[in-house]
């Protein structure tokens, strides 16, 4: 056997260097294979805001990120500042969890887009009230106007802007208690508010809430979530399919405010009385159109007994199915026609128009004014007690 001269060990010892270079690197290149598989695999599960966005101390109280997951997978972030709820994973036809509810990744994020109400738990009175007064008891009482020439959705500091006392039970539901002192943004009473989100294993979220006062006063809770059910960030909500279980709906003037007509929507763009798509009508040249923008309208509900869903909403990419249950007399539809794409979501998308839209459950706008309304007033000793309950499917 040749020996290996000292050229050839340099050449062998070459070769060897090589190899092992080789296969470090392949090494290198299937470890980084299987870390952008894993993270492939990761993100095919959305993100999920930070706790860390929303560790914050506000009017001296503190703010946290909480998390509910059910026992099948689905999972909602929500948070004490403003009594937001932040995101809602649920799955697609295709089982893949998909977040349907529009939201930031911190509250300088929910601050920003304040006037646009993301997520929000609103109060003490949802949606407007004409020209900032209303008479109860013979006393004028007089808010913040907010929304030119009104008052929208509580006044210049709602309950969305406001942190609640939170505490979470289990992984499943989280409840949250505010003191809306007597005066606050004008409304008269102490109200004692609680509101409970729970994800439930059928995948729905339920929202509770209840209320008492010491004094005779008004109140028209609800919650202000934009959904997407393609996904947040996936584009216009306009192909989406709605119906809604009302025959009629209230018109409003040039500001926003009922007129105080309950109308039929028969032949008119607001007859979803059938499933039709958000966008087939949303053009159409149409008084009521044109004042709202676009739909932001209060329809009237046939049935509220929680029991039926009085909304059905469908994403025509996911087959996510929506559907929405209440007690409420009304409920405001609202395509988010002012939306302004100058927001960016938690997943960086920005919030163009009419990428996502409202069902917010509720007693009529501006009722306190309108007599013949169902009435909002709450008094000493009552419990107000208003359950909503979004459900998520997909279609079979
Ligand atoms: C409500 C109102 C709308 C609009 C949104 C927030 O739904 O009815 O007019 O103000 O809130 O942008």
């Amino acid at each position: 056997m040749q020996h290996p001269t000292k050229s050839t060990l340099k050449n062998t010892s070459k070769i060897i260097l090589a190899v092992c270079i080789i296969s470090l690197a392949a090494c290198n290149h299937s470890a980084k294979k299987t870390v952008a598989n894993s993270i492939m695999t990761d993100t095919t599960k959305p993100l999920l805001p930070s706790k860390t966005g929303f560790e914050k101390t506000i009017d001296g109280k503190k703010t946290h990120l909480y998390l509910l997951k059910n026992k099948n997978g689905a999972e909602a972030a929500i948070t004490n500042y403003g009594g937001h709820l932040l995101a809602l994973l649920v799955p697609d036809k295709n089982g893949k969890l998909t977040d349907v509810v529009l939201g930031f990744d911190d509250i300088d994020g929910y601050k920003k887009a304040m006037s646009s109400y993301y997520g929000a738990t609103i109060g003490r009175y949802g949606n407007r009230i004409a020209k900032g007064h209303f008479i109860l008891d013979g006393r004028r009482y007089d808010l913040f106007i907010n929304n030119k020439p009104n008052t929208l959705h509580g006044g210049s500091k709602g309950f969305n802007d406001v942190v609640w006392d939170a505490s979470q039970a289990n992984d499943q539901s989280i409840t949250m208690t505010y003191l809306s002192k007597d005066g606050e943004e004008g409304y008269p009473g102490n109200l004692n508010v609680k509101v409970t989100y729970e994800l439930t294993d059928d995948n729905s979220i339920k929202i509770s809430y209840e209320a008492t006062t010491d004094k005779n006063t008004i109140i028209n809770l609800t919650n202000h979530s934009y959904f997407n059910l393609n996904g947040v960030g996936s584009g216009t909500i306009l192909d989406h399919t709605l119906q809604l279980r009302a025959a009629n709906y209230t018109p409003i003037d040039s500001t926003s405010i009922p007129t105080g007509e309950i109308a039929p929507v028969a032949g008119t763009p607001f007859d979803f009385t059938q499933p039709a798509t958000i966008g087939s009508r949303i053009n159409n040249t149409d008084t009521q159109l044109k004042n709202g923008s676009g739909y932001d309208h209060n329809f009237v509900l046939d049935k509220h007994d929680i029991s039926t869903p009085i909304a059905t909403a469908t994403g025509d990419e996911s087959g996510i199915v929506l559907e929405v249950f209440t007690d409420e007399p009304g409920i405001q539809f609202y395509s988010g026609n002012f939306m302004s794409g100058t927001n960016t979501f938690l997943n960086g998308k920005t919030d163009d128009q009419r990428t996502g839209f409202c069902l917010e459950t509720q007693h009529f706008p501006d009722s306190p004014n309108h007599p013949k309304f169902p009435s909002t007033e709450l008094k000493p000793g009552e419990t107000y007690k208003t359950v909503t309950i979004y459900k998520f499917s997909v279609k079979k």
